[in-house]
């Protein structure tokens, strides 16, 4: 039997995959994101000394100045275009039908997306003098999980699939880049402070 053939014919997953609505799709996120936010606090309350510290903040909303992306160092401009592009094409593979060819060749340019991402971020290290960092455990989690999440399409099995890709969209990309604009890093240098 065909791939396209058993999505059809499972109602179940065929209802959830093809028209997810937006308060299904909320309430089923809502419980990840609160535990994952406080995960992440709690990973960056026991990173202590690693990170900047957070004082003094000054909070100064302001354009990013071009002449800090251009001296930072080659992995980290690498990273940051992967992972902001495949935030945004995340999004709309959420929002687009799913199962047609479009998501097909947006789902693949997705998984070289953040997987450069992850790949990248290995090569960042100045965060914990050169070592890496617990963050990095969110890297390795994804070039694990991104394979078995394509592995499970291809065998037809939607829902892990479908449960894998939000996974690494909420736990790699969102939690990353909520931490990625902690006061003292890159992020935060480009738009919100000195
Ligand atoms: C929109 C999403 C993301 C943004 C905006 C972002 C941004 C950044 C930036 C700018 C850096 C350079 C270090 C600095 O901030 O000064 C960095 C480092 C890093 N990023 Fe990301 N990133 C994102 C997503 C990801 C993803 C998906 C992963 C892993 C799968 C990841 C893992 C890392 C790691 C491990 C580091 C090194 C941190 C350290 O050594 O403490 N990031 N990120």
């Amino acid at each position: 039997m065909g791939r396209v053939e058993a999505l059809k014919e499972d109602p179940v997953t065929h209802a959830a995959v093809s028209h997810p609505g937006r308060s299904s799709l909320f309430a089923r996120l809502f419980p990840v994101l609160l535990v994952l936010a406080l995960a992440g606090a709690a990973v960056w309350m026991a990173l202590g000394d690693s990170l900047p510290s957070p004082a003094p903040v000054r909070l100064r909303p302001h354009l990013p100045d071009p002449a800090v992306l251009r001296e930072t160092p080659l992995a980290v401009q690498i990273h940051l275009a992967a992972a902001l592009g495949a935030f945004m094409l995340g999004l709309a593979q959420f929002a687009l039908p799913k199962g047609t060819g479009l998501h097909r060749t947006l789902g693949w340019t997705w998984v070289l997306l953040i997987g450069a991402a992850a790949v990248s971020s290995l090569f960042i290290r100045y965060l914990n003098h050169g070592a890496f960092s617990l963050i990095h455990i969110l890297s390795a989690w994804t070039l694990v999980v991104l394979p078995m999440a394509v592995y499970a399409v291809r065998r037809g099995d939607i829902r892990t699939h479908r449960n894998r890709m939000t996974g690494l969209f909420i736990g790699g990309l969102l939690i990353a880049g909520v931490l990625a604009v902690a006061p003292g890093r890159l992020m935060w240098r480009l738009f919100l402070g000195d």
